[in-house]
């Protein structure tokens, strides 16, 4: 039963799914739809229906993280679900690990990892991108995502802990790359993100040269399949390029 966590209220119009992610409290929730009182979620559970004051109805949902990457705040462009899983699968991301993570950006991959691990520390070098990633992260209901303001290059050098993975999102992370082995357990993962492949390159010379195992790059093709009266095929509009992984073992 419903006492104080996160909902996704859920409804259509005119076949268009409006939805709103909300804490259960005493305030109320102002929709085009009417007002929710927050406070009638008590004592709900997931799948029930509430009302606004014009009687539209709602169904109350769990929030999971698909939902709060459609409902995050973007500093900027942030990593794809398709990417994003490529990391978690290749990195065999696991509850017990700690993951060290930048940069932030809005905090999308830091979440989905929080989701996970046991701890993530993130570091983003604009204190304006922590504070909104650090409002997503909140707002997703997660505790053990650490936001840190800095510059990673230099960062890095100055950590006393050890990370099982180490997941990098920056335009400079073949620089970082040099320091990882320092901070990364033995046989722990590390993840690069690159969306060009001059940056890319830089970032496998880099791993070259600090001698990494197991060192695979890979770019992930998602092919949405559309479905209408017409006929049925890959998608015509969605997303094409985003980036390459590059995954290494220490
Ligand atoms: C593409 S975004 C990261 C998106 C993020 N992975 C996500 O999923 O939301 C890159 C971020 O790295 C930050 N950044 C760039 N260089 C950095 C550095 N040296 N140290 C820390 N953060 C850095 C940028 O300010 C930017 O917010």
């Amino acid at each position: 039963m419903l006492t104080d966590e996160l909902v996704l209220l859920k409804t259509s119009h005119r076949d268009k799914v409006r939805e709103f992610i909300v804490k259960v409290c005493d305030d109320q929730l102002h929709t085009d739809f009417g007002i929710i009182e927050l406070s009638s979620l008590r004592g709900k559970v997931f799948g029930d229906i509430v009302s606004s004051h014009k009687g539209k109805e709602f169904t109350v949902q769990c929030p999971k993280m698909p939902d709060h990457f459609r409902h995050a705040k973007r500093t900027g462009a942030p990593l794809m679900p398709k990417d994003i899983g490529m990391i978690i699968a290749y990195t065999g991301l696991c509850k017990n690990d700690t993951v060290l993570d930048a940069g932030t950006g809005s905090g999308i991959l830091a979440m989905y990892l929080g989701s996970i691990a046991k701890r993530v520390v993130s570091y983003e070098i604009r204190e304006e991108f922590v504070e909104v990633a650090r409002m997503n992260i909140k707002n997703a209901g997660l505790d053990n995502v650490e936001l840190r303001c800095g510059d990673i290059v230099e960062e890095i050098k100055g950590l006393d802990e050890k990370f099982d993975v180490i997941t990098l999102d920056t335009q400079n992370s073949g620089v970082v790359v040099s320091a990882v082995k320092d901070v990364l357990y033995p046989g722990g993962f590390l993840a690069t993100y690159s969306p060009f492949f001059e940056q890319t390159k830089e970032i496998r010379n880099a791993i070259s040269m600090a001698r990494f195992n197991d060192v695979v790059t890979i770019e992930c093709m998602e092919r949405e399949i559309s479905f209408s009266e017409r006929g049925t095929r890959p998608s015509t509009s969605k997303v094409g390029h985003t980036g390459f992984i590059t995954i290494a073992r220490a």
